[in-house]
């Protein structure tokens, strides 16, 4: 074993390094003149919060696995559902254990009727993340047992329950949208196809989404499914220290997802490229984002330093989906942007690259969906790694209740006098 020999004042120490990792409690060894020694690492840049065994990145060499599975290969062979199986479980389904795992998610996709009517009762323009946020939150109601965190069973099929349910809630806030009727589920369609025929659907007696696009979908799905310690996951990780249910953390999640720094990033892509408007414009943007005016959405990262590789993948889908709808106008503004982008030095020193969502609303926007819709389309696949995420969460012994130190800047035992 390593360890990394410290020193403070009189007092030194041999941290021992485990994982290229040092225990921040270690640190309580040296005293300072504010108390025992922390860190402080604003947006836990270089902080490990948890040990996982669930998806692996290299930010550097741009990799990405979950459960050791390349994304690439999940993307190419895997469905959704098999991938989020993985995810929850660590093992690829086979046989009847998929035929099982299938219809016990399909079997769930109901929702209660008064779910229905909390969505019904926001205004018809309200953004479709606030419905998807309250309904999931709301969903620890109809099934209180979920509160039992304890009990593994009751876990797994909560967690079969949200999956199932959130293709109907996301169909469901967008036809509300819309103020069209609500399309019931249909057993005998796919996860994805089901999801898009519940979007879609309008006078035909069946709907049948080309299969063309359910592939692509299902590829965008699998590219979404997790990502390990990111915004929304610690929020659903925060949440759930404190013994939380999975709806109510999942909750949590979504609002975190919403912010344009994070999932709301595939929104402001399409606003920023409409603004941008023509492919004559682009080194005028180009130059304004390297002057401080704003930032080039869907371009960097945190953990990436190199090309998202489900940036590359998702290209690639964006190809299948145009065959069938039609190139979108704005792909030759993005396309524009991203080579200007990785040959100027401004983004070349910073290590930006374009990100997932750098090309994800494009296909949304083919696919027939608002802007405001983009977000609810990653909470959609996402929901399967928040729920692996939960999981290894609240099982894990290791955890206790996230609460981070703080370093007091403000002031000190003043006197309060009134008047
Ligand atoms: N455009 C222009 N400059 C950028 C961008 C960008 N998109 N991203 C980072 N930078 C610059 C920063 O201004 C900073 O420059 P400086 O060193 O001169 O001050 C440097 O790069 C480092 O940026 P940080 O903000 O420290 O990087 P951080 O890791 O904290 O942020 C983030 C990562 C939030 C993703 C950021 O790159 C960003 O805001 N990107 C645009 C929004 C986006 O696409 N988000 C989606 C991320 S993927 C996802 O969540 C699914």
């Amino acid at each position: 074993m390593t360890s990394l020999d410290a020193r403070l004042g009189d007092v030194s120490a041999e941290l021992p390094v485990t994982d290229g990792t040092i225990r921040a409690t270690e640190l309580k060894q040296f005293a300072t003149d504010r108390g025992p020694l922390m860190t402080y690492d604003p947006g836990f840049a270089n902080t490990a919060a948890c040990r996982s065994s669930i998806t692996f990145i290299d930010g550097d060499a741009g990799i990405l696995e979950y459960r050791g599975y390349p994304i690439e290969q999940l993307a190419k062979e895997s469905t959704f559902l098999e991938t989020a199986y993985l995810l929850l479980g660590g093992q690829v389904p086979v046989g009847d254990e998929l035929t099982a795992w299938v219809d016990d998610v399909n079997h769930h996709r109901l929702i209660h009727e008064n779910v229905k009517d909390i969505i019904k009762s926001f205004r018809y323009d309200a953004h479709p993340m606030s419905k998807l946020m309250a309904a999931v939150a709301s969903l620890m109601s109809f099934y209180p047992e979920s509160r039992d965190i304890s009990n593994a069973d009751i876990r797994f099929q909560n967690t079969v329950r949200l999956l199932a349910k959130m293709p109907t809630i996301a169909a469901y806030a967008y036809r509300h949208s819309l103020g069209r009727e609500y399309v019931q589920p249909v057993d005998d369609l796919g996860f994805v196809e089901n999801f898009l025929a519940m979007m879609f659907k309008q006078q035909q007696r069946q709907f049948a989404a080309d299969p063309r696009l359910v592939k692509a979908v299902e590829v965008l799905f699998i590219l979404h499914a997790d990502h390990e310690q990111n915004c929304s996951t610690t929020a659903v990780r925060t949440v759930a220290s404190a013994g939380n249910d999975p709806y109510t953390s999942i909750g949590a999640g979504i609002g975190a997802l919403f912010g344009p720094a994070h999932g709301g990033a595939n929104e402001a892509v399409l606003k920023m490229l409409r603004e941008i408007n023509s492919v004559d414009n682009v080194p005028e943007f180009i130059e304004g984002v390297k002057n401080g005016k704003g930032r080039l959405m869907g371009f960097g990262h945190r953990v990436y330093k190199n090309y998202d590789p489900r940036a590359r993948v998702i290209k690639a889908a964006a190809d299948d989906v145009f065959e069938v709808t039609g190139v979108n106008p704005l792909l030759r503004i993005a396309v524009e942007l991203e080579k200007i982008a990785l040959e100027d030095e401004y983004f070349i020193s910073r290590k930006l690259y374009p990100n997932v969502d750098f090309y994800s609303g494009l296909i949304y926007e083919a696919l027939g969906l608002p802007p405001e819709m983009f977000t609810v389309m990653f909470a959609v696949p996402r929901t399967a790694g928040w729920l692996a995420q939960w999981e290894e969460q609240v099982s894990d012994p290791d955890q206790r209740i996230i609460r981070p130190q703080q370093i007091y800047t403000g002031a000190r035992a003043l006197d309060y006098i009134v008047g």
